[in-house]
């Protein structure tokens, strides 16, 4: 069959997927379509199958069978994307006897490439993400913000169209997360890959994102897909403009309507 340009144009596709755990069902009727080169953010409620997802996507998890899973534009297994997308998990999974560059070729070493080749490369790129000098330290050595930049930094490495992020600034401090948040921008808009970002934060999900998409309460689904039609670069100030925060509320209001249903729904229970 021949894919028509729209089909081919959507990098990922997700339609009516579930995945249940035992007794727990973490993702029910999951629809969501990602175009190449998008910045796609990810909220919702904790616990309601946001890791399920990229887990999913990674090729790490198998959904339940039912649904569809597309990859440009061709059907697929979950198992078949295992090592086809750049994924970093929501704990940085550094590895404390391995110094930052060490640290940076896992995934690379992992496929098979050269090591001295990997770890010139890896030299190469790290004035980029702020760690010149720091080649030969340990993560004990490191501040949490470096040590989230040598896990992007391994995941930008892992050269995929398609990069899976999992909260990677969860554990900063603001000040740090909003510089951060700038500095990945800047990166992104140098290697312009696809990006799906999973965030608590929902100004970081629209100060990042091209679109967002809130997530229900568990079983999770799309409750809304909300463009961000601001402009890029983005600075700082963004936050604080009249179109910026007509978005949050937008946002905020579908959060906000989704922990009351789960509220309700819990308090019944209880009663
Ligand atoms: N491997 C697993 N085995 C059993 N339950 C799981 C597993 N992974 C996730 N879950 C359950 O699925 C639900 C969604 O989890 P998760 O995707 O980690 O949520 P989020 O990332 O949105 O906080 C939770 O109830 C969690 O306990
Ligand atoms: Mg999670």
């Amino acid at each position: 069959m021949t894919e028509t340009p729209t089909e081919t144009a959507r990098l990922l596709e997700l339609r009516g997927i579930d995945k249940t755990f035992g007794t727990v069902q973490a993702v029910r009727g999951l629809t969501l379509s990602v175009p190449a080169g998008e910045f796609v953010t990810v909220v919702g409620p904790s616990g309601c199958g946001k890791s399920t997802l990229f887990n999913m996507v990674a090729g790490l998890d198998e959904p339940d069978p039912g649904g569809v899973l597309r990859f440009k534009g061709r059907s697929c297994h979950a198992h078949e994307l295992l090592g086809r997308v750049s994924f970093m998990p929501q704990r940085d999974l550094l590895l404390p006897w391995r110094n930052v560059i060490d640290n940076a070729i896992i995934a690379n070493e992992i496929e098979g490439a050269d090591r001295k080749t990997a770890r010139a490369r890896a030299l190469r790129m790290l004035p980029e993400f702020g760690l010149t000098g720091f080649e030969a330290q340990y993560p004990h050595q490191l501040s949490g913000g470096m040590r989230q930049r040598v896990a992007l930094m391994r995941t930008f490495m892992f050269e995929r169209e398609l990069m899976l992020l999992d909260e990677p600034f969860g554990a900063l401090d603001a000040l740090t997360r909003s510089m951060m948040q700038r500095w990945l921008l800047d990166v992104w808009e140098r290697h312009r890959r696809t990006v799906l970002f999973i965030t608590h934060d929902v100004d970081e999900a629209i100060f990042l994102g091209d679109r967002v998409l809130v997530m229900t309460a568990r079983p999770g689904s799309v409750k809304l897909a909300r463009p961000v039609d601001l402009p890029r670069p983005r600075s700082a100030e963004l936050v604080t403009s009249p179109e910026f925060i007509a978005i949050k509320r937008e946002i905020l209001a579908a959060i906000e309507e989704e922990s009351m249903k789960s509220f309700m729904a819990t308090g019944m229970r209880a009663a």
